[in-house]
């Protein structure tokens, strides 16, 4: 890629430098802007040991803004974006990946092109280079319109998003995933809300799946995720792939209207902080 297209990067909407490459002023090129219901940050906030950073960003801007997202991708990342069934899939795992580099260069204070990314045996991917008590801990999700990233220092994280929608074979679902109180809390649920329920549940297991990143070596049914409050993160204690007992937090996320989402962060303590990317 020659230097004119590597600077061609998104920026947060005014002129910031990193490794060596100035954004640029954009205009607006979201183009559903009030998608997300979480504020823009006043500037990139810091990254203090006891927070956690969750942003949320719409994948579908405007046509140039996904060109310039897709030239911070690695030939890789663009080798599985090709492989995607649709246009509308391959632009989103585009932005979304163009996002998280984003996002994850301004906290290292590195160039999104030049990132490298390994993945764990079970997939989870971590940033190379980025060790020790500052290591920076990410976990990324994507469903339709919307993506979520967040970010931790040297704490392992996973969160979830999931569009609200009617599910096919709820009940089987259910019963092979749910624990019997959560099992039972949704059969006294009307019709209308059994929906949601399941997916609150679901997003809560799958961003304490992918916090432990090797998944868990105890059975999702045996997993009791009822009681989240919107108040405070709850504490759980399970066994990661290993067997080894993690303490993790769980607490849910509403990014925007029609979606649910869930964090899980290792630890207890910590700060969330929501924020809306700005393309
Ligand atoms: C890996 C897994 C957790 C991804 O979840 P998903 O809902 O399909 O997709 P999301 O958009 O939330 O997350 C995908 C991102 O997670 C990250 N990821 C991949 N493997 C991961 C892992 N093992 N742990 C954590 N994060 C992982 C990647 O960044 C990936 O993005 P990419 O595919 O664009 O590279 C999922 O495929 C899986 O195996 N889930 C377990 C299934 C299950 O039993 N669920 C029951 C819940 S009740």
């Amino acid at each position: 890629m020659d230097e004119a297209a590597r600077r061609r990067v998104p920026s947060q909407g005014g002129a910031f430098a990193y490794g060596g490459m100035v954004g640029r002023k954009m205009t607006p090129c979201e183009a559903r802007p009030h998608l997300c219901d979480w504020e823009f940050p006043p500037r990139f906030p810091a990254l203090l040991p006891d927070a956690v950073h969750v942003w949320c960003a719409a994948l579908d801007p405007l046509p140039d803004c996904v060109r310039q997202y897709a030239e911070l991708l690695s030939s890789d990342e663009l080798a599985r974006a090709a492989r995607l069934r649709s246009m509308e899939h391959r632009r989103r795992f585009v932005v979304a990946h163009g996002v998280l580099r984003q996002i994850l260069a301004r906290y290292v204070e590195g160039d999104p092109l030049q990132l490298g990314f390994r993945s764990g045996p079970q997939g989870k991917p971590r940033l190379v280079g980025s060790t020790g008590d500052h290591r920076l801990s990410f976990n990324l999700s994507h469903c339709t319109e919307i993506a979520l990233v967040a970010v931790a220092q040297a704490r392992e994280l996973g969160v979830d998003v999931e569009r609200l929608r009617s599910i096919d074979r709820a009940d089987a679902i259910a019963e092979r995933y749910l624990c019997p109180a959560e099992q039972e809390t949704l059969r006294a649920t009307t019709e209308d809300a059994k929906a949601k329920l399941f997916l609150t549940y679901w997003t809560r297991k799958e961003a304490l799946l992918k916090a432990t990143g090797d998944g868990l070596s105890m059975p999702l049914d045996r997993l009791d995720v009822s009681g989240v409050s919107d108040a405070l993160p709850r504490l759980l204690t399970i066994p990661d792939g290993s067997g080894v007992m993690r303490l993790l937090a769980i607490m849910d996320l509403k990014p925007a209207a029609g979606y649910a989402g869930a964090l899980a962060v290792e630890g207890y303590g910590w700060q969330p902080a929501c924020w809306r990317w700005k393309h």
